[in-house]
């Protein structure tokens, strides 16, 4: 496999070989580091570090700071992949030049290549400022965890009627005009995410969106089972970290009250 690093650029020209893109989240430098040697196309420090690591209810309280943090974390362990973070909750949605300004902080602080944001129509002069900035934006559509609240839940498929499957292709064209370099399609129609991504010359990375899209992305805590809470459906579960853990703590445990650890050698 090609060892070259990835940049955001080079979304579109993967896509442009047939080449499918590979991408997982990350929260700190051992994930950064172990999905850069499985050479994973782009490590995504997603928000969703607010359910998953910092077991909060959902998205909507995860700072700046804490993705400038996390995100510079995971970027001491990742030399190869594309390094994208997600743009919290309100640190792009009140004023264009708040959006610049925080997408900048997480480059300079996060040491972020790419940022990831949520919205279509309505966030085009947002995204393409950020990218006058120099700073390459993934947009993200469909289900946007971000808007909870407006969606009434996060289990629930979007763009399943006409009137929204047209919005979301329209969206998506959108986002391509404004410059993105690739577009997370999240809980969408297999058909309508086929569709999209057949569109466009910018890469979809679908998730919950079929087999279809040029690229896949999971939240690493669901692959490996190490969150309890809510599993969606379309997960594969390639380990089960959560039993693992739970074995090892035990028999630790166990050893200590047992005085069996440490042994005298
Ligand atoms: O926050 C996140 O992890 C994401 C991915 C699920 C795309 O946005």
């Amino acid at each position: 496999m090609d060892k070259k690093k990835v940049t955001a650029p080079g979304l579109a020209e993967m896509k442009a070989r047939g080449e499918k893109i590979s991408v997982l989240t990350a929260y700190d430098y051992a994930m950064g580091k172990i999905l850069d040697e499985a050479e994973l196309d782009v490590a995504l420090v997603g928000d969703s570090l607010g359910r998953v690591v910092l077991g909060l209810d959902n998205e909507l309280k995860v700072t700046m700071e804490d993705m400038i943090r996390h995100c510079a974390a995971v970027s001491r362990g990742v030399t190869r992949a594309l390094l994208a973070c997600d743009m919290p909750f309100l640190s792009y949605q009140i004023s264009e030049e708040e959006a610049v300004r925080n997408a900048g902080r997480l480059v300079q602080e996060g040491n972020a290549e790419a940022v990831k944001l949520e919205g279509g129509e309505h966030m085009v002069p947002t995204i393409r400022r950020i990218i006058n900035a120099g700073i390459p934006v993934i947009g993200h559509l469909g289900l946007v965890p971000q808007s909870v609240n407006v969606l009434g839940g996060l289990r629930k498929r979007v763009g399943k009627d006409v009137a929204g499957a047209e919005k979301l292709k329209k969206d998506a064209l959108l986002l391509q005009d404004a410059g993105v370099s690739a577009m997370v399609l999240e809980a969408i129609p297999d058909a309508l995410a086929k569709e999209i991504s057949e569109s466009l010359e910018v890469p979809t990375i679908g998730i919950g969106a079929g087999p279809d899209c040029d690229g896949q992305v999971l939240v690493t805590h669901d692959l490996l089972s190490l969150f309890d809470k809510f599993k969606p459906s379309f997960v594969k579960q390639y380990a089960d970290l959560w039993q693992t853990m739970l074995k090892a703590f035990t028999e630790y445990s166990n050893e200590v009250k047992d005085g069996k650890f440490p042994e005298r050698k």
